[in-house]
């Protein structure tokens, strides 16, 4: 099978940016959204992103142009009929994932391949809503998507072996660099990404550093690109404390287990950049001042 026309379920921080690097690499793209407004604000948030792609150079006026000529916006799922691969980034709901997959297992052509982009959830929990079991994979992409090159590819144990590779084939076709794992939660980085950050909450719980020194500590000491702390900020707090419980839930190790201090900031609504705070204050977006 070719991919040549690709759906997205969901224009949010995830599926703008798949859909983005879709249309982006020369497929059709169709996105699809609950409401015009979410799908305005998404496809906004492509022109944006697209816009400091040409201001870099990066990409052309024309580029630009024929990208967004690639992909259509849409809110009703008969629009997603006639793609050969659908890629789903909607809420991590696992109810509303499988009611959503089951309503499009009925719309879409037989042989499309269904691609998740759950960071956490069981992917064979999803493809069992379908009747797809062979042509059900998990693609993970990472935020923000139009940056970041890693896509991990998940196989269950009923996806065929031919799905897989066609699935890497188009992960390197967009530009990204595909790993294989297995529908284990949280794959490959999330299993190691979590506990990393857990553990920076502690060791700030214990007193070890103050949210800059660790940051520091991290950034200058390793090379990472961001602190642990601006990482769960930018990431958003409510999403790392889900994805560790679903983690915690599925291996019950003290590793996932959310630390206290991040579920009080969860529960106050402090979920990081998006909410002007977290574990820094974003009052001056340029400037973040750590609060703890
Ligand atoms: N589209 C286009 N350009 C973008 C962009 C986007 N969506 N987002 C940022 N940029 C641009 C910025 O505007 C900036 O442009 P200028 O150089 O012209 O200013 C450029 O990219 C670099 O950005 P920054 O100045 O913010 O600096 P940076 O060097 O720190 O790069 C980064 C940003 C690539 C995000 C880098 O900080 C990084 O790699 N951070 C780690 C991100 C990470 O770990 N992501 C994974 C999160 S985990 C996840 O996604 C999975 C999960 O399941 C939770």
């Amino acid at each position: 099978m070719v991919i040549k026309k690709v759906g997205v379920l969901g224009c949010g921080l995830m599926g703008s940016g798949i859909a983005q690097v879709s249309a982006g690499a020369g497929y059709s793209t169709v996105v699809k959204e609950i409401a015009d407004d979410f799908l305005k604000k998404g496809l906004s948030s492509i022109e944006k992103s697209l816009g400091k792609f040409v201001e870099k150079g990066t990409i052309t006026r024309d580029q630009r142009a024929e990208t967004l000529g690639r992909l259509k916006g849409t809110t009703k799922f008969e629009d997603l009929g006639d793609c050969d691969i659908v890629i789903e980034a909607i809420t991590e709901n696992l109810q509303l994932k499988r009611e959503t997959y089951a309503t499009i297992d009925k719309i879409v052509k037989p042989p499309a391949i269904f691609a998740s982009n759950t960071s956490s959830l069981v992917v064979t929990e999803m493809m069992t809503a379908t009747k797809r079991v062979d042509r059900f994979i998990g693609m993970h992409f990472f935020n923000p998507v139009p940056l970041m090159k890693l896509v991990e590819v998940v196989g269950t144990i009923t996806t065929s072996k031919e799905i897989l590779d066609e699935a890497m084939k188009f992960a390197a076709s967009l530009g990204k660099v595909p790993i294989r794992t297995s529908d284990r939660s949280g794959f490959v980085v999330n299993r190691l990404l979590v506990p990393y950050l857990l553990d920076a909450i502690r060791a700030l719980e214990e007193g070890v550093g103050s949210v800059e020194d660790i940051d520091n500590g991290m950034r200058l000491g390793c090379g990472y690109p961001m602190g642990p702390f601006t990482l769960l900020d930018f990431v958003g707090l409510e999403t790392t404390y889900y994805i560790a419980n679903i983690m915690f839930e599925e291996f019950r190790e003290k590793r996932f287990a959310p630390p206290p201090l991040l579920k009080r900031l969860v529960l106050a609504g402090h979920h990081g950049k998006k909410t002007g705070r977290g574990f820094y204050d974003y009052s001056d977006p340029a400037n973040p001042k750590p609060l703890y």
